[in-house]
């Protein structure tokens, strides 16, 4: 998720955009830049880093322009250089682009600029090229006529040396809010930045454009109609819009999921075919084929993830398919070979058992890949290949949206797998269209959040609680209760339904409330009996159940119905409710919700 940030007023433009990117850093930055529009051409600086880094490289710089666009990067597409650092530019540096987003069909479009000599992989550079060849004078006309030919999300910004009093400003799937000064404008991926200076802010819209001089904004729909937008004014503080309104990054990030979710599964799936291409395997259909195992490695939140995905490759692909927690992986002798795929899995790609892991994987001969969040990191530079989860910067402690599209990418992959050996075209069509559907029932169950509220105030004063799941389940149990303790540190275990007889069952009583997985599927009716022994020892019981079962209710003190989707997808909605549940109880208990004690965001340490 990268942090756009322009501005066009009376005042020197570069003051403004460095404490914008400054305020924009929580989304995360590998690289930064700006262009300046002064003395006739537009002056570009980037860097690799921190923005501290730019505003050192500027500092010498008489950058007195009072136009400017500036960015700062979250790789999606290409490495982190500086030469992927945006802005980007074309026409010999006369037209430059900040953008926010991914284009899904850069690599056709490019066929489209065969004379231009590219400096970045990215796929913004394409953008801007193409933009550059329907230039002739109409800038507007020109970002208009490229973007009709473009597939995927932007929130952009463009500017051009010729043009020294407007901006062009367009989005598609990614926010760009438009803050409106005296005889000056700011425009930026979220308010964060523009709050120091204005409240009064347009909200631009999908397919919409704006043409924003220093006096004027005009803003156009996607049939390049005029169109009038009302001017809001926004009462968060600063702190507030970068959490976008919600009291926590983690309760952001977890309304984010939908969003992120489409994020990590655009342009990776065939409806046609019913499969998924993850071209960053750099493995050949043939030697997919010649793997006979695949071992999941990763630690926490990520090692339940990595289960979720053993399911789905043991049941869409067919090949055994273990987990095994880093730390664990590291030290054990495991019996590995060349046919063997290791996918070491990590949001942050740079927990220091995970990598150990990656080392060990690789020393023994396995084929070694990774599922990362973030872009250039050591574990994704240390394997041989793999996919990025597009899930953007996660900032709080406890992880919500990159579990879910770590999931998503699993499933991608077992999918992928599935049908280079048998999964059936019907099959492999069915779970692409179930995949389609998950973003719309991720939102349908964030709904829920303050029905979940109150179930959490009910259950406040007990101090342990037991998570149960069957199969692809006890994976979302075990996320859950992980959620529970590490951010309201109530005590709270995980065990498969049908493990309680065998030991677990002598826990429970009146002061031991048990949140059982009951969801349609077809453990159902097992899980159904292991709910019925719960209540037989007197534990109150909150059940997660498929919208529709009434029966759920004659078995348990509270009820939370969710979507039904396809038993291996179920990970993906069943998980929100214990998310939701997990921060609401933190919420009420007073906690530190996103920096829960004794916790780091990234365990770079053993
Ligand atoms: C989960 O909420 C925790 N933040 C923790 O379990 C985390 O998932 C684990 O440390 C792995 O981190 P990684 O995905 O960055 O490797």
């Amino acid at each position: 998720m990268c942090g756009i940030i322009a501005y066009i007023g009376k005042e020197p433009a570069l003051p403004i955009l460095l404490r914008g990117l400054r305020r924009l850093e929580y989304r995360g930055y590998d690289s930064a830049g700006v262009a300046i529009l002064n003395n006739g051409g537009l002056n570009r600086v980037k860097t690799m880093g921190k923005i501290d880094i730019l505003s050192e490289k500027l500092k010498d710089q008489e950058l007195l322009g009072t136009m400017g666009i500036a960015h700062t990067r979250w790789a999606t597409h290409g490495g982190v250089t500086e030469a992927n650092a945006h802005p980007h530019s074309a026409l010999n540096g006369k037209l430059m682009i900040v953008h926010n987003g991914i284009i899904e069909n850069y690599r056709e479009l490019k066929n489209q600029l065969l004379d231009v000599s590219f400096v970045s992989q990215t796929d913004t550079e394409v953008l801007v090229h193409l933009i550059g060849k329907y230039y002739s004078g109409d800038l507007r006309q020109a970002v208009e006529t490229a973007l009709a030919q473009v597939r995927g999300t932007y929130g952009l910004v463009v500017t051009h040396a010729d043009h020294p009093d407007k901006l062009i400003a367009a989005r598609m799937g990614s926010p760009l809010v438009i803050g409106v000064g005296e005889n000056e404008h700011y425009i930026a991926s979220d308010a964060t930045p523009i709050l120091a200076y204005t409240n009064q802010v347009v909200f631009l819209d999908d397919g919409e454009i704006a043409e924003v001089s220093r006096e004027t904004i005009k803003t156009f729909n996607v049939r390049h109609e005029h169109i009038q937008k009302r001017v809001e004014k926004i009462d968060w503080d600063e702190a507030q819009a970068e959490k976008q309104g919600f009291a926590h990054f983690m309760l952001k990030e977890i309304y984010d999921q939908p969003t992120v979710f489409q994020d990590a599964i655009r342009g990776r799936y065939n409806i046609i075919d019913g499969t998924a291409r993850l071209g960053g395997i750099n493995l050949t259909d043939n030697q997919i084929r010649d793997i006979n195992r695949v071992i999941f490695i990763g630690c926490g939140t990520t090692s339940y993830a990595a289960m979720a995905g053993k399911y789905a490759f043991e049941r869409l692909a067919g090949i055994p398919a273990e987990v095994d927690v880093a730390s664990e992986f590291r030290y054990r002798d495991p019996v590995i070979d060349n046919h063997t795929l290791v996918f070491a899995i990590s949001q942050s790609g740079e927990t220091a058992d995970t990598l150990a892991a990656v080392r060990e994987a690789k020393r023994r001969g396995a084929v070694v890949r990774g599922i990362v969040n973030a872009v250039g990191s050591t574990i994704a530079r240390e394997t041989d290949g793999g996919t990025y989860i597009h899930a953007g910067p996660e900032l709080a402690v406890a992880s919500t949206k990159a579990y879910t599209n770590m999931i998503a990418v699993l499933i991608l992959y077992a999918l992928q797998f599935g049908r280079l050996r048998r999964l059936s075209l019907a099959t492999g069509l069915r779970v692409v269209d179930a995949l389609r559907e998950v973003a719309q029932k991720m939102k349908e169950t964030l709904e829920l959040s303050e029905e979940i509220k109150k179930v959490a105030q009910k259950y406040s004063d007990y101090h342990n609680m037991m998570f149960l799941g069957r199969g692809i389940n006890f994976s979302v149990a075990l996320e859950g209760s992980l959620k529970l303790k590490e951010i309201s540190y109530i005590h709270s275990e995980a065990f498969p339904g049908g493990e309680m007889k065998h030991g677990p069952l002598a826990l429970l009583c009146p002061e031991f409330p048990v949140f059982a997985i009951m969801t349609k599927n077809q453990l159902y009716e097992k899980m159904r009996s292991n709910v019925e022994e719960v209540r037989a020892r007197g534990a109150k019981v909150i059940l997660l159940a498929t919208k529709g079962d009434d029966r759920a209710l004659e078995l348990a003190d509270d009820v939370i119905y969710v979507p039904e989707t396809m038993e291996l997808l179920e990970p993906l909605i069943n998980t929100i409710p214990l998310q939701l549940f997990a921060y609401h109880m933190a919420v009420i208990l007073g906690k530190d919700v996103d920096r829960p004690r004794n916790l780091a965001k990234s365990v770079t340490v053993e």
